[in-house]
């Protein structure tokens, strides 16, 4: 798949491109590019943002600024080209991303990222030039290029071959193998510290019943037991 990542901070993603699950995908022929929302501004001096109409505090990224940019990567219309791909603006207010969405992007072929600065973006980027707005939780970050290597790591993990144990994927928190609970908890040497031991099922080589008791243990995490 191909994942663009638009912001004004593309430098930001050179560090998680070398993390070892997402070099892995890149290595299998996917790729994730940061596009500069300031290369392509139609703006004089580089300006990206204005003042929000209505008065108040701070500045709001232009949309003006976006579809440029998205038009120069695409070589297609911006509003039209979001029927070819997904895009996602990051934003506080968003849809809560989670599992079920991050399995949804990963079986995207082209994904764009939308990350915002300042006060966000003009309103226009989320209903005209998105197809979604997402959240990765609520709490305002100073931008949207952390959420984006959220959001790109629970992807990109996803994909075959990029964790190297395929396994990990099936059987995760979440996941439909865990009917969408959490993770059942994970135990190793020693079998004895500081009194606390392992529960035997684990030791018993009995999968069947080691499999129900990972089963039991994640069902009464999403209760709330654990
Ligand atoms: N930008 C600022 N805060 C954010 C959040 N919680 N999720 C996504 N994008 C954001």
């Amino acid at each position: 798949m191909n994942i663009d990542v638009f912001t004004l901070f593309p430098g930001w993603l050179d560090w998680f491109r070398q993390q070892r699950h997402v070099a892995n995908a890149l290595a299998l022929g996917h790729s994730l590019d940061g596009v500069d929302l300031r290369a392509t501004t139609p703006l004089k001096g580089g300006q990206v943002d204005d003042t929000p109409y209505g008065g108040g505090a701070g500045m709001v990224i232009r949309v003006d600024v976006v579809e440029a940019a998205l038009e120069a990567r695409w070589d297609a219309d911006a509003v039209e080209g979001r029927g070819d791909r997904r895009v996602v603006a990051l934003a506080p207010a968003g849809r809560q991303f989670d599992d079920a969405l991050a399995a949804e992007l990963a079986a995207e072929d082209e994904l764009a990222i939308l990350c915002g600065r300042y006060e966000g973006f003009d309103e226009r980027v989320h209903t005209h030039l998105a197809t979604d707005v997402v959240s990765i939780g609520p709490y305002v970050l100073a931008g949207g290029e952390l959420a984006a290597m959220v959001v790109c790591d629970a992807v990109l993990r996803k994909l075959p071959g990029a964790l190297g144990h395929e396994d990990s994927v099936q059987e995760e928190s979440f996941s439909p193998a865990l009917e969408g609970g959490p993770e059942y908890p994970h135990y190793t040497r020693p079998a004895q510290w500081r009194g606390a031991g392992v529960p035997e099922v684990l030791t018993s080589g009995d999968h069947a019943r080691v499999r129900d008791w990972r089963l039991q243990r994640s069902r009464e995490r999403a209760s709330g037991g654990d």
